[in-house]
């Protein structure tokens, strides 16, 4: 059976100090859970992140990356940095990223790779926009991102990428897809990995729902019967919400 992985987003939001005090005061509230707890946190808390969740069961991700090892790129941080201080995850293609800071299917891609060559684990997201779900285009957007994402990595990789499915209508607005639609698009995804990778692959590979997750409306996606866990923005910069997400299920 799949874990459960519940991560938290906190975008561009959290100085140090506060990143500290979350995960000190996170960390006794889901220590029992069953459930895989991930914080993607700012550059420049990644490493107060890191010790503070040292002894925990809080594991500590990235927003983005470069997919250069090195070089010319100011303002830019490479796969191998992450690597060289013990971060775990990294969060690629987020729909932020894609509209904002020219990211596309090809540089994810790129990404995706890098992140495998340095022993990240990426965390890739898809997700259509509220025209192309009106146009009826949900299922081809969101599984073509996911093949161009996923393009010349093995199996095994494949099996170890989490993908997102947060449809960018339900980011920050407190519209959630419901749970049907939610499914039936992580579905789509997961028949798209199954038709490329084999069902085996597919089988194994998470898939979280994100967009406008919150404590009250968590149980119910996660419960279904291909959603694993969540991408959480929002909700996961207050603490008492956010664990109660992560222990949706107790
Ligand atoms: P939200 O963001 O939970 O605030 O909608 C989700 C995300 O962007 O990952």
């Amino acid at each position: 059976m799949r874990k459960k992985i519940i991560a938290g987003n906190w975008k561009m939001n959290m100085l140090p100090n506060e990143a500290i005090q979350f995960i000190e005061e996170l960390a006794p509230l889901v220590k029992d859970t069953e459930n895989e707890v991930i914080l993607c946190v700012p550059y420049i808390d990644l490493f107060y992140a890191l010790l503070t969740a040292q002894n925990t069961n809080i594991k500590i991700g990235a927003q983005n990356m470069h997919f250069a090892e090195n070089g010319a790129y100011t303002g830019e941080v490479s796969g191998k940095m992450l690597k060289s201080i013990n971060v775990e995850y990294v969060i690629i293609g987020h729909s932020e990223r894609r509209q904002y800071f020219n990211e596309t299917d090809e540089t994810v891609n790129k990404k995706v790779k890098v992140a495998f060559e340095n022993k990240l684990k990426p965390i890739v997201c898809v997700g259509e926009t509220l025209e192309q779900r009106e146009a009826g285009k949900v299922e081809e957007i969101i599984t073509n991102q996911t093949k161009l994402a996923l393009e010349g990595l093995t199996n095994e990789q494949v099996e170890n990428t989490i993908i997102a499915y947060e449809p960018i209508w339900a980011i920050g607005t407190g519209k959630t897809a419901t749970k049907e639609d939610a499914n039936y698009a992580v579905k789509a995804i997961r028949n798209k990995i199954a038709e490329i990778y084999g069902q085996t692959v597919a089988d194994g590979v998470i898939i979280q729902y994100g967009g406008s997750v919150k404590a009250s409306n968590a149980k119910e996606l996660f419960e279904m019967s291909d959603i694993d866990g969540g991408l959480v923005g929002g909700a996961s910069l207050k603490v008492e919400e956010f664990s109660k997400i992560v222990n949706f299920n107790k």
